[in-house]
């Protein structure tokens, strides 16, 4: 069964082509990584892949359908993560949760939802008053509102602390141990690691690598001389001569 799928997906702002290209199938139940530095084209393509963008060229089925004409079924479907949410500062936890939840005719329980992202003790603070870590969580309480069969997530742990992340990692395992399917990006390549059952290494619109990591690490990160475990990082250096993350 097919998560995601998407073929010769093209895009462009202008004079820039953000997505050149770039094809790749997300099976069900599994945790899909699209890995790239800033720039690659993530957010375009998975903002195509949400149905908030219209490609240029490509095709594109999700759950097996297509956004011309099942736009509601998916939208009850799926969760959806942006790159920058921005909830309501002057709603509370539980009024944001309750507004998520109301768009959908099936999902969970608030009560859920709290324990899920482990923020029952933060029910009547305003979402102003959040750290980063928690306003993220709560993004992704909102987007597992619906129940969905599918979560789109836009670099859920960018700008976190380290206990932050780990904490959104557990939750999205869980999601997975439940069957969900994730289609995730960062530019995080521990993250990609950690999380993602395969990923696609996406540079300049497209996609110049896919497979589990480890299988990408053996095949193409070797370093030539070995000081340290190979990553994904070696495996994009070993692609492009850069890398992923220019600090
Ligand atoms: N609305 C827009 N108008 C013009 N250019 C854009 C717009 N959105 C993105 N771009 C450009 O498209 C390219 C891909 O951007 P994006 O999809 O946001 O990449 P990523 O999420 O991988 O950082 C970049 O060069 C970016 O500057
Ligand atoms: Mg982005």
């Amino acid at each position: 069964m097919i998560g995601v799928r998407c073929i010769n997906l093209a895009k462009r702002y202008d004079d820039v082509v953000a997505v050149d290209g770039l094809s790749f199938i997300v099976n069900r139940g599994e945790c899909f990584g699209l890995l790239g530095p800033n720039g690659a084209g993530k957010t375009t393509t998975i903002e195509i892949l949400e149905g908030l963008l219209e490609p240029d060229a490509g095709e594109v089925e999700v759950l097996g359908l297509t956004w011309k004409q099942h736009h509601r079924e998916l939208r009850q479907r799926l969760g959806v993560q942006l790159q920058e949410t921005q909830l309501g500062d002057k709603l509370t936890v539980e009024e944001t949760l309750r507004l998520f939840r109301s768009f959908y005719h099936r999902g969970r329980t608030l009560d859920e939802l709290l324990r899920i992202v482990e923020l029952e003790s933060k029910r009547r603070s305003w979402v102003g008053k959040l750290s980063g870590g928690q306003k993220q969580r709560l993004a992704v309480a909102c987007a597992l509102a619906g129940d969905p069969d599918l979560l789109f997530l836009d670099e859920p742990t960018t700008g976190l602390d380290p206990q932050s992340r780990r904490q959104l990692w557990a939750l999205l395992s869980h999601f997975r141990q439940q069957g969900g399917t994730i289609l995730l990006t960062t530019h995080y390549m521990d993250e990609a690691e950690t999380l993602c059952d395969r990923v696609a290494i996406v540079d300049h619109g497209k996609v110049i690598a896919e497979g589990p990591p480890p299988e990408l690490i053996a095949t193409l990160g070797a370093p030539k001389v070995v000081t340290h475990q190979g990553t994904l990082e070696d495996v994009f250096v070993a692609l492009t001569g850069r890398h992923l993350r220019e600090e």
